[in-house]
């Protein structure tokens, strides 16, 4: 239920320490960057789950205004110690609910973090929120994967992640096909240390998204398997979506 849901838990497992040197190799951040400037047409941008600025920090060097919102104190300190970090407001909270003002150009909402919430509910309310900040025609850009429910054996799965002589990474996945829930840990191994990192993720599928969207007065606009625009199709395993109102 939305009410037991701790947005301060993600950052409360200790992954901000490692959260940059974990992810800024794995995602697509300067593509992304490009993309999200283009589609803000010079206005501002509000992006949900900020995290350590991974995205905002680059818009703000391309002359963007960025707000954040963001659950984890954890991760807006790491951001906040970063250069240009402290020119980026960010209101702690649930950003399902939270407010951080209106009249936004484009709500960001990067790398499945629309699944961190917990269920069906209150992704419709985030979906509402981002509506809620965003001015006349303002955008919505959501990036997600398409969830591979094939790829697990008795609704379970352990995949390598990250593989490094200095640093690796394994993540166990337990599967819930009637919640929709991916529990996943992810095992960070390196000398002397192991780090476990839960995350669990109600999954949707894009239509289901889209059905969301459409609750929320959004209509698509666009949508692609990358932030290259690569084209979507029924082999994309990922998709980057813009809805717009
Ligand atoms: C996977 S990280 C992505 C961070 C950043 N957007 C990026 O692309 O690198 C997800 C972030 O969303 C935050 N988060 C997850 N659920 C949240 C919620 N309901 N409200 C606010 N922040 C949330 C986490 O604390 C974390 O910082």
């Amino acid at each position: 239920m939305v009410a037991d849901f701790d947005p301060t838990a993600y950052g409360a497992s200790g992954i901000a320490e490692e959260y940059d040197d974990l992810y800024d190799a794995h995602w697509e951040t300067d593509a992304a960057v490009d993309l999200v400037a283009e589609l803000a047409g010079g206005g501002r941008v509000l992006e949900l789950g900020i995290g350590t600025g991974r995205l905002a920090l680059p818009l703000l060097d391309r002359g963007i205004e960025v707000h954040g919102i963001e659950g984890s104190p954890e991760m807006v300190a790491k951001l906040h110690d970063k250069p240009g970090g402290e020119r980026i407001p960010v209101v702690v909270g649930d950003f399902a609910h939270a407010d951080a003002g209106q009249g936004f150009s484009l709500v960001l909402l990067a790398v499945n973090t629309i699944f961190a919430l917990p269920d069906q509910r209150a992704q419709v309310e985030c979906f509402r929120n981002a509506a809620r900040h965003l001015g006349p025609s303002g955008r919505f850009v959501i990036e997600a994967w398409v969830p591979d429910v094939g790829a697990f054996r008795a609704n379970r799965l352990v995949r390598p992640r990250i593989m490094g002589a200095e640093r690796m990474s394994i993540e166990s996945v337990e599967l819930d096909p009637v919640e929709q829930m991916m529990r996943t840990t992810q095992a960070v191994f390196s000398n002397g240390s192991v780090r476990l990192y839960p995350a669990n993720h109600r999954y949707a599928w894009p239509a289901e998204l889209d059905l969301m969207a459409q609750l929320a007065g959004f209509q698509r606009e666009d949508r692609w398997a990358d932030w290259s625009r690569c084209a979507f199709t029924a082999d994309s395993r990922a998709h980057v979506t813009v809805y717009r109102l």
